[in-house]
């Protein structure tokens, strides 16, 4: 390569691209010094780097790795001495004559005031060279002092296709088993390991395939058991089973009709037909209405996996630093996509947004319309949320949801309907009850209410042996106040405010 002294155009964030080494091979051409790499797969991506350093250029580059413990390590293995040091570490590399790619583990966590410094140095000293610095780690939490100087590159989870050969590996060890594995079946178990790291798709796939004499498609449970564990423990995010459907709510139907108008977006067809899937709803209304229901509706009617992101937790930061956090989880979704992304009680997560949290709250919630407006993959974004009028407006702007809709207390019709669904659901024959004059004995009160009328009333028969009838019913309404009543300005605000920015669910 031929050294240059003209300095590169720098900006803090590359777009999203062919993918890592790609992207890495043209920061180091443009001689970026130092570069972030936000990832839990230190191995995988020095793997990379090192793949880069050696064949990725007209000639070989130098690679070293650095850690607290080893300091500078060269590719051949010679250690540098006295560079666990960070700071000799980086002075070495200014020092070095030749090009090269220093991949430095956890250096985030060692950051004090002299290294810092010597990074700032760093970058000044390198920006002329084919030299860079990449610094990996599980937290991008960039000091302001450096965040000028540090460019963000993301290390992207397993693709499709690697999975695909982790998994023929997997099954070419597997000794003597029987395999019975169609073509389709095979591609489902890559995809329901999408989203792991490549440690944890290959123990996912070890585990499923482990003491079978033969191997089928019932191995597969046992992969997709494995990722929601690993989901799980992440700690934000939440894979949801559904067992519910749409039949089990009373009502709403304009939204039903919209979800159904939609339910073969998702489908391979359409993709390739070049159908734009939608992008999100946002339930909004009162609570008790059928709002989480509709989104546990949504995934089973849609046939797609839902995952719940718990938003107190990302502000809360009990996972880890709330921009970190919601990166991570945001990525993970994408991996796992098609997929339903399900944020409850969306006006939660924002309580802080007014107030002094140095700018957490708006900032995450400004990367996450945007990752919502440029997403490309099959995220269908489902929010709900009690208080509207808490949450920012920009997030209600159009175009950021497909459509809002307001969930409203139901209907006379409507709770017909709610009667008739809760006294089925618990194996009793609707038709023997006058659901249209409970209906009218219940105006004001919610689905939630219903419910607990319908459970109240059996519970009563039950405990005194006889049938279960419209007494029971009648007996659990006159000791219900309904929230519409104890809440009823809050609820006259809500409505006002809905009027005019949302569309009526029923
Ligand atoms: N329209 C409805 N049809 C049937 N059940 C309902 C309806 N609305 C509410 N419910 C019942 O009330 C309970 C609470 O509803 P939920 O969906 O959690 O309300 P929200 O999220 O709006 O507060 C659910 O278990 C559901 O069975
Ligand atoms: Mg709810």
């Amino acid at each position: 390569m031929t050294e240059t002294a003209q300095t590169p155009q720098h900006s803090n964030s590359m777009p999203k691209k062919q993918g890592f080494k790609e992207d890495c091979k043209k920061l180091i051409a443009a001689k970026y010094s130092i570069v972030a790499v936000p990832t839990y797969e230190d191995e995988r991506c020095i793997q990379s780097l090192r793949e880069l350093a050696q064949h990725g250029f007209g000639q070989n580059l130098e690679f070293y790795t650095w850690s607290i413990t080893n300091g500078l390590v060269s590719n051949q293995g010679e250690k540098v001495p006295g560079s666990e040091d960070p700071v000799h570490a980086i002075d070495y590399i200014i020092k070095s004559k030749k090009a090269g790619i220093y991949a430095f583990k956890d250096l985030q966590k060692q950051l004090n005031p002299k290294t810092i410094r010597k990074l700032r140095d760093a970058y000044q000293e390198l920006k002329s060279y084919y030299k860079t610095i990449f610094l990996l780690a599980s937290e991008t939490q960039i000091p302001a002092d450096l965040v000028k100087e540090v460019s963000v590159l993301d290390f992207e989870l397993p693709s499709a296709e690697e999975l695909e050969r982790l998994f023929e590996g997997a099954l070419r060890n597997t000794k003597n088993a029987k395999i019975e594995l169609s073509e389709q079946d095979k591609d489902d178990f890559v995809k329901s390991a999408l989203g792991l790291t490549w440690d944890e798709a290959y123990h996912a796939f070890v585990r499923a395939l482990a003491g079978r004499s033969v191997i089928n498609r019932s191995a597969l449970s046992v992969v997709i058991e494995e990722k929601c564990k690993i989901v799980r423990k992440e700690g934000i995010l939440d894979y949801v089973p559904v067992d519910f459907g749409m039949q089990e709510i009373g009502g709403l139907e304009t939204l039903k009709k919209w979800l159904s108008a939609r339910s073969q977006f998702f489908s391979k067809e359409a993709v390739s037909f070049g159908l734009r899937a939608p992008k999100g709803v946002l339930l909004t209304g009162i609570s008790g209405c059928g709002k989480s229901s509709c989104v546990k509706a949504i995934s089973q009617y849609w046939r797609l996996p839902l995952m719940r992101l718990d938003m107190t937790k990302v502000y809360g930061g009990t996972a880890g630093n709330p921009e970190e956090t919601m990166r991570r989880a945001l990525k993970t979704v994408e991996a796992v996509a098609p997929v339903i992304l399900w944020l409850e009680e969306i006006e939660k997560g924002v309580a802080g947004f007014n107030q002094g949290d140095g700018g957490v709250t708006a900032r995450i919630f400004s990367s996450f319309l945007t990752w919502m407006q440029e997403k490309k993959s099959l995220v269908f974004v489902a929010a709900t949320a009690n208080e509207i009028n808490q949450l920012p407006p920009e997030l209600l702007r159009k175009g950021r949801f497909d459509e809002i809709f307001f969930v409203d207390l139901p209907t006379e019709q409507e709770r017909t309907e709610i009667f008739k669904v809760h006294i089925q659901k618990r194996k009793h024959n609707p038709e023997k009850f006058k659901l249209v004059d409970l209906a009218k004995a219940t105006v004001g009160f919610s689905g939630a209410e219903i419910e607990q009328i319908v459970a109240g009333g059996m519970f009563e028969s039950f405990n005194q042996k006889r049938q279960f009838n419209d007494q029971d019913l009648y007996r659990e309404i006159s000791k219900t106040v309904p929230l519409s009543t104890t809440m009823a300005e809050q609820i006259k605000e809500i409505k006002r405010w809905a009027d005019t920015r949302a569309v009526k669910a029923s």
